[in-house]
């Protein structure tokens, strides 16, 4: 496995990854013009993961001064349980903590379990319920992890 900086070439494939493996049923938001200016905006990283050349998964993170965001993170359903996932969300968490950042947040859909477990095995925390976070229509799980020290907040709220 490889990972590296997406190019502005893969922002079609990303996108379109985005919308089959993550955003299905919610419309797609995060089309190619998007991705394509998250990979130029300097205070967000978009890398790709490859496997014999193949686009196996992307992630993106925003960073801020203090937090960093996690926008996306998908693996294609072939590649998945390999390990895929944790090296692109521990390449971003190493490129946080290099930053001086140690809380990374996220927001993933209720319904994704899979998900919540992906991120709960690494650290990650529930936050709180946000009701209507997706296109008005379904609920969101805000998630945080501390990467110094563990997060200090792991209580559920609804908003
Ligand atoms: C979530 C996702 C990115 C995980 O990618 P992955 O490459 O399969 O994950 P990894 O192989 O690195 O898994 C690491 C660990 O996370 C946990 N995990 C990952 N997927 C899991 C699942 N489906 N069920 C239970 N635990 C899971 C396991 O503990 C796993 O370790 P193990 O395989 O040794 O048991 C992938 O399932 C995916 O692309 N899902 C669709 C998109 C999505 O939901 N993105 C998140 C919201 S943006």
């Amino acid at each position: 496995m490889h990972i590296e900086f997406a190019k502005k070439q893969d922002a079609l494939y990303i996108s379109e990854m985005s919308r089959d493996l993550i955003e299905a049923g919610l419309g797609w938001r995060w089309h190619r013009g998007r991705v394509m200016r998250a990979i130029q905006d300097p205070d967000t990283v978009v890398i790709k993961a490859t496997i014999t050349s193949r686009l196996a998964g992307f992630a993106i993170m925003r960073f801020g001064r203090e937090e960093a965001h996690l926008d996306l993170i998908a693996v294609k359903p072939p590649y998945r349980r390999l390990g895929v996932g944790l090296a692109l969300l521990s390449w971003l968490e190493e490129s946080a903590l290099t930053a001086g950042i140690s809380i990374v947040r996220l927001e993933i859909r209720e319904t994704n379990q899979n998900a919540l477990k992906f991120y709960e095995q690494r650290g990650y925390r529930q936050i709180r319920r946000i009701k209507g976070y997706y296109c008005g229509q379904e609920t969101a799980i805000a998630m945080a992890r501390d990467l110094w020290c563990g997060v200090s907040i792991n209580t559920i709220r609804n908003d």
